[in-house]
């Protein structure tokens, strides 16, 4: 097992560090997706299906179909499809997100979805049951991932999507500011030693509020649920605008809150939600670029990322120091992160 972790101390951290790997070789997809791509008819909506880390690479979708294609796009949980596949009809395009093509809430929701649309399937395994039914199948790129907690396959994930997007949407320029992501994100992975740092001061607490705007919604979903898969600690991922609806009543002084805030049209709003809750002794780990000096300022902690990271690619990137936050916080409370107590790595019961 040793040898299979390739010198790291868990798989977790291994795929972490395999990531830019992983965005590489899912960019070699291009051209398989732009064939698929030119088989589509003309599709009115996208749908996208899925469950847990998958959902989140869901949500990124919605942000960028709708930003970059302007298509209705909605995301629907696969356990909820069945509740909620009304508004499906032959125009749309239902689009599965899922590392193992087996999870059987997705399956379902696919059997459902193959009767009234084109199905498209996303998936890491290679003839998994979702590539045998979907009409179309893309294939993520990240090689076998073995850690419970998904990191690489998200952002192979996240990284067809994207590409997706720029073929539908004929976007060059989207394609090639792609080809950037796997040199940033070794940049980012530089950041593990502060990180591991931040993972001390903060592994004791028992709440933690992560929060961000349109495209870093979904990315402050993922920190959270990463840190309640490996960690045992409560996180809550929430729309930085909602905090004020409810949330805002548990913040206090043992309570940080990770704040999403890369350089773009959510800053300065979410930068005022920093503000609300240092206001009520709230610690803050800032996540911003590198010359955000009112960052800097407001947050107890800061996680500085390339300034040349938009707000519109910053997914693929903000959510690998949370990956190595939570990784670290597990390891020092004293839990192995590739086998979190009650929790499958493919969930096949409804
Ligand atoms: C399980 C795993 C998660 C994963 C989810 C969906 O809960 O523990 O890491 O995100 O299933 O899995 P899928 O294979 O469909 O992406």
């Amino acid at each position: 097992e040793m040898a299979q972790k390739g010198g790291y101390s868990h798989f977790m951290l291994k795929e972490i560090h395999e990531q830019p790997e992983a965005v590489k070789n899912t960019l070699s997809e291009v051209s398989d997706i732009e064939n698929i791509v030119s088989q589509f008819p003309q599709f009115k909506r996208i749908t996208f299906v899925a469950c847990g880390t998958s959902h989140h690479a869901s949500l990124v979708g919605k942000y960028l179909f709708e930003a970059l294609l302007g298509l209705p796009t909605d995301v629907v949980l696969a356990s909820e499809f069945e509740f909620s596949e009304g508004a499906i009809d032959p125009d749309s395009l239902v689009i599965f997100i899922s590392q193992s093509g087996e999870t059987a809430d997705t399956l379902k929701a696919l059997k459902i979805a193959n009767k009234k649309a084109k199905t498209l399937a996303i998936v890491n395994v290679l003839g998994s049951t979702a590539t045998r039914e979907a009409d179309y199948v893309i294939f993520t790129r990240a090689g076998p991932e073995i850690g419970v907690a998904a990191t690489k396959t998200y952002i192979s994930q996240l990284t067809c999507i994207y590409l997706l997007a720029a073929c539908m949407g004929k976007n060059r320029e989207l394609l090639d500011e792609l080809q950037q992501i796997p040199d940033y994100m070794k940049t980012v992975l530089l950041l593990e030693e502060d990180i591991k740092e931040m993972a001390a001061k903060y592994k004791d607490a028992q709440d933690f509020f992560f929060i961000g705007r349109g495209f870093s919604y979904p990315t402050a979903m993922e920190g959270a649920l990463k840190l309640k898969e490996i960690t045992y600690i409560h996180g809550e991922g929430y729309a930085a605008g909602e905090l004020k609806h409810g949330p805002l009543a548990l913040i206090d002084d043992d309570v940080p809150v990770v704040a999403v805030v890369p350089p773009g049209k959510s800053h300065d709003r979410t930068l005022s939600n920093v503000e609300e809750v240092k206001a009520r002794g709230a610690r803050v780990i800032g996540l911003g670029s590198e010359d955000d000096q009112v960052l800097s300022y407001e947050a107890s902690d800061m996680i500085k990322f390339p300034s040349q990271i938009r707000e519109l690619i910053s997914p693929l990137l903000y959510v690998v120091p949370l990956q190595l936050l939570s990784y670290h916080m597990s390891v020092q409370r004293g839990i192995d992160p590739d086998k979190p107590k009650n929790l499958a790595k493919c969930v096949t019961v409804e």
